[in-house]
């Protein structure tokens, strides 16, 4: 029996996937939020390496996504800290490996751009995510959020 991993492939992302996107994003969070994804994909893509934003396709549809950024990189004075913004997966295709996937494919092109250190934020509330940095190694910063209600 082949590996169903064996049919994803890792791209980069296109201004074209917005819609993509947006598609999976309404099945995980229930609301669509376009106009937040075309700031995101199309209007800032110039402040993120090209290869800091990846999709996940599995037979040509897409299944997943990553967007990724390095600090200091859109003024031209990339440092050593990278950070994984979001991540998203198709739930008809998750639990199956495709985040691992595009995780150490995101990880591995921000070494290779002198990234030594990433930074994620997940909610505290969101085990999902939790769970699922975990198993990637991730561990608590030493960083915490402050809040005030105003
Ligand atoms: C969290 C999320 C990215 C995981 O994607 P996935 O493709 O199912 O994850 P994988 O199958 O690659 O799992 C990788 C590892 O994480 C673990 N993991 C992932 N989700 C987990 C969960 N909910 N509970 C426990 N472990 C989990 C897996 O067991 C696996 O561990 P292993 O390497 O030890 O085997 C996916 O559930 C998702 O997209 N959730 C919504 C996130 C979100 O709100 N994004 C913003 C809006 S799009």
């Amino acid at each position: 029996m082949s590996n169903f991993l064996d049919k994803l492939s890792i791209r980069q992302m296109s201004t074209d996937d917005v819609n993509s996107i947006v598609d999976i994003d309404t099945k995980v969070l229930g609301e669509t939020r376009k106009d937040y994804w075309v700031t995101k994909v199309i209007k800032e893509a110039d402040s993120r390496p090209p290869d800091a934003s990846l999709i996940a396709e599995i037979d040509g549809k897409v299944a997943g996504f990553i967007l990724g950024e390095v600090s200091g990189w859109e003024f031209k004075v990339p440092n050593n800290i990278g950070w994984i913004d979001t991540i998203g997966i198709d739930p008809d295709y998750q639990n199956r490996g495709i985040a691992k996937v595009l995780a150490i494919a995101l990880i591995t092109n921000l070494q290779q751009r002198g990234v030594d250190t990433i930074y994620t934020l997940v909610n505290w509330n969101d085990w999902d995510l939790l769970q699922f940095f975990h198993a990637m190694g991730f561990s608590r910063g030493d960083m915490i959020n402050l809040v005030l209600k105003v």
